[in-house]
C-alpha cells in the first residue's frame, strides 16, 4: 500500500484518510459487528432483496463459471448466492488479506464442490485475474453498497474496471465474441431515505461504528508509525443532504499534534479527519451511472421499503 498517500491526506487542508484503511483484522471484525446492530439496515435490507428475488436473480445471471466477489469480507453474501447460482469457481478479493483467508477456510468446508481462491488486493489498483479464468463466463459481485464510498465520477471509473474484469470477449480463444459468454455485474446500492434512519445507522447506540472509525487510527499508526492517541478523537457521522452522502469524520477533542517519522500535523480542537463517504442513490441515477460505465442494460430489485437495491448490469 502507498503510505505516502496517507501522509498526503493528513497534510491536506481538510485532512482525510481513505476508508480502505478501516480494514485491518480488527476493523474487518468490527464491520461484522456493525452489520448485527439493529440500526444498521443495509446488510439486512440487501439480504432481504437477495432472498426475496433469489430465483429471478439467478435467472438474470445465467450460467456462471466464476463469481468474483469484490471486497468479499466474510464472504457470507456470496455463500447465500451459491445454492441458486452454483458457480464452478469463486474468487474472493479483499484488501484485508488475513481476514479473507480465514473466511475462505470456512467457505471451503461449507461448499467443497466450488473451487475457491483468495486474492489479497486493493480494488483501486490494477487487478490481475488468474490466467485460468480468462475464458470463463464471469460475474462480478460487489455487495454492501461499497460503491457508495467513491465520489460518483470515481464510482463510474470503478464500474468500468469491473466491466473489464467480467468481459472475456477480448480473449483470443473466443470464437464468437458477441456470444452469451459475456458476463456482468451484480451490485448492491443503498438508496436515499429518511435522514433519521440514515443517521441512526451510522451512530449505533452501542458505539460499534464509533469504535470502527477510531480503530482506523490504530491501523494508520501501524502503517506510518504515527502517534495517534485514540482517546483524543471523537466519532461524527451525519447526512450531507446537498451531496446525498453520509460523511464520517474523526474530530480532535483538544488542540493536539500528531507526529510520524519526518512529519507532523497540528489539529485544533474540533478539527476533523474525513474518513468515509457513503453516497445514497436514486434508482434512476445509478442506472445512468451503469450506462455511462458502458453496460448494455440493467435490471434491479428492491426490498419492500425501497431502502436498498440490487442491480444486475450486463456487458
Ligand atoms: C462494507 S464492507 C462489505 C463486506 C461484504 N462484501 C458485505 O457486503 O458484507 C467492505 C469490504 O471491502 C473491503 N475493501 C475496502 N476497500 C477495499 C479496497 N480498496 N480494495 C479491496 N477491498 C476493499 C473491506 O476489507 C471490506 O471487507
Amino acid at each position: 500500500m502507498n503510505n505516502q498517500s496517507i501522509i498526503d491526506g493528513l497534510l491536506n487542508d481538510s485532512a482525510f484518510i481513505s476508508p480502505k484503511y478501516f480494514y485491518d483484522a480488527v476493523g474487518s471484525r468490527l464491520f461484522e459487528l456493525i452489520t448485527m446492530m439493529p440500526e444498521y439496515y443495509p446488510t439486512r435490507s440487501e439480504q432481504s432483496v437477495m432472498s426475496a428475488h433469489r430465483e429471478a436473480i439467478a435467472r438474470a445471471l445465467g450460467s456462471v463459471d466464476t463469481l468474483i466477489d469484490l471486497g468479499a469480507g466474510n464472504c457470507h453474501k456470496a455463500g447465500e448466492l451459491f445454492s441458486s447460482v452454483q458457480p464452478k469457481n469463486y474468487l474472493a478479493i479483499d484488501i484485508s488479506g488475513d481476514f479473507l483467508e480465514s473466511a475462505l477456510v470456512q467457505m471451503r468446508k461449507a461448499y467443497p464442490d466450488i473451487d475457491m481462491r483468495a486474492l489479497s488486493a486493493d480494488l483501486t489498483q490494477t487487478i490481475t485475474l488468474p490466467e485460468a479464468m480468462r475464458n470463463d463466463r464471469k460475474i462480478c459481485f460487489y455487495p454492501g453498497s461499497s460503491i457508495g464510498n467513491f465520489d460518483p465520477d470515481q464510482a463510474v471509473g470503478l464500474l468500468k474496471k469491473f466491466k473489464a474484469l467480467a468481459d472475456n470477449s477480448i480473449a483470443p480463444q473466443q470464437s464468437n465474441p458477441a456470444s452469451a459468454k459475456r458476463g456482468g455485474l451484480l451490485i448492491g446500492v443503498d438508496l436515499v431515505k429518511d435522514d433519521k434512519i440514515l443517521h441512526a445507522a451510522y451512530n449505533d447506540e452501542l458505539g460499534i461504528t464509533a469504535a470502527f472509525n477510531r480503530n482506523m487510527l490504530t491501523h494508520i499508526n501501524s502503517l506510518i508509525s504515527s502517534d495517534f492517541n485514540l482517546s483524543d478523537w471523537g466519532h461524527d457521522a451525519f447526512f450531507n443532504q446537498a451531496l446525498s452522502r453520509i460523511e464520517m469524520h474523526l474530530y480532535a477533542r483538544r488542540d493536539l499534534v500528531v507526529t510520524w517519522p519526518g512529519g507532523e500535523r497540528h489539529f485544533k480542537s474540533g478539527e476533523s479527519i474525513h474518513t468515509e463517504n457513503s453516497y445514497k442513490y436514486q434508482i434512476e441515477t445509478f442506472m445512468e451511472m451503469l450506462s455511462e460505465a458502458g453496460f448494455s442494460e440493467a435490471e434491479y430489485w428492491t426490498d419492500s421499503q425501497k431502502w436498498f437495491a440490487v442491480f444486475f448490469a450486463r456487458i
